[in-house]
């Protein structure tokens, strides 16, 4: 089966879409916008690969709810800028009304072809994107820390102002090389007083050797937790068995 890494966030989008069928008590969050975004064969089959690790749905979800209230509490801190990488089909400029509320600016990243997939697929359902979020170009298998940096202050980034800066479900995708690059680049644009909040697979990266590496690029920690453990701030009884096997995390500056 070849899945390609574009194709992990219709799948990803897929799961997302699942929430909305759960009785309202029930939902961790509300995303009427992800089942834009799932269909078709290749998403099938990334479901199915990504599926074959039965804590999978729990971590898609406990991730976005985990992620949507480190944001929110950016938020209530006075940060006003969100820098999403490798955004993909996330959802959350559009399903969190605090960041309209409040007045932040969004910045997307994620390669072109991807971006621009989103944007068609929003705008065949009618859906722009709003005038606060940008979206913006980058690969980052590639020597990319100066064009990005470049066309983020184009778009209207500002260095010099605390940022929340997401990464969700990417680290699994990169490897040691492109993830310290990423850091390096994170820490030079992110102003003391900024987040880094991201979700890490622990077969990819064990938190010993994660975790000093991001200290290493100028963070200090808030909480690094297992889906297990944030499996038990949100949800009753016992956390499935896996809940070892991937981890939430948000750093700051
Ligand atoms: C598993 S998806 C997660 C998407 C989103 N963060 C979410 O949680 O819904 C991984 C995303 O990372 C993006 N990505 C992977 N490799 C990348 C690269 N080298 N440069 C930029 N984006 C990349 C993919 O295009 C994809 O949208």
């Amino acid at each position: 089966m070849s899945v390609e890494i574009t194709d992990t966030a219709a799948a990803i989008a897929r799961v997302r879409s699942w929430e909305n069928q759960l009785p309202e008590g029930e939902r961790l969050f509300e995303d009427p916008f992800a089942r834009l975004f799932s269909g078709g064969a290749a998403a099938d089959e990334a479901v199915e690969l990504l599926l074959a690790v039965p804590v999978f749905r729990d971590y898609v979800r406990l991730r976005t709810r985990f992620i949507d209230d480190a944001v929110r509490a950016a938020l209530a801190a006075g940060i006003r800028q969100i820098l999403n990488l490798g955004v993909g089909f996330d959802c959350r400029t559009l399903r969190l009304g605090e960041i309209a509320q409040q007045g932040a600016r969004v910045f997307e990243v994620d390669l072109a072809e991807q971006l621009e997939r989103k944007r068609s697929i929003l705008a065949a359902a009618g859906i722009a994107m709003p005038p606060f979020a940008r979206l913006v170009a980058a690969d980052f298998t590639t020597d990319f820390a100066a064009g990005l940096t470049r066309d983020l202050v184009a778009a209207g980034y500002d260095a010099s102002v605390p940022v929340v800066v997401v990464w969700e479900g990417v680290l699994g995708y990169l490897d040691d090389v492109a993830c310290d690059r990423m850091l390096r680049w994170i820490a030079q644009v992110a102003a003391t007083a900024s987040r880094l909040v991201f979700s890490y697979p622990v077969s990819r990266f064990d938190p010993e050797d994660l975790l000093p590496r991001i200290r290493a690029a100028g963070f200090v920690w808030l909480d690094d937790a297992s889906l297990a453990d944030v499996y038990g701030r949100y949800l009753p009884g016992e956390p499935p068995q896996g809940g070892d096997l991937y981890r939430f995390a948000v750093a700051w500056r």
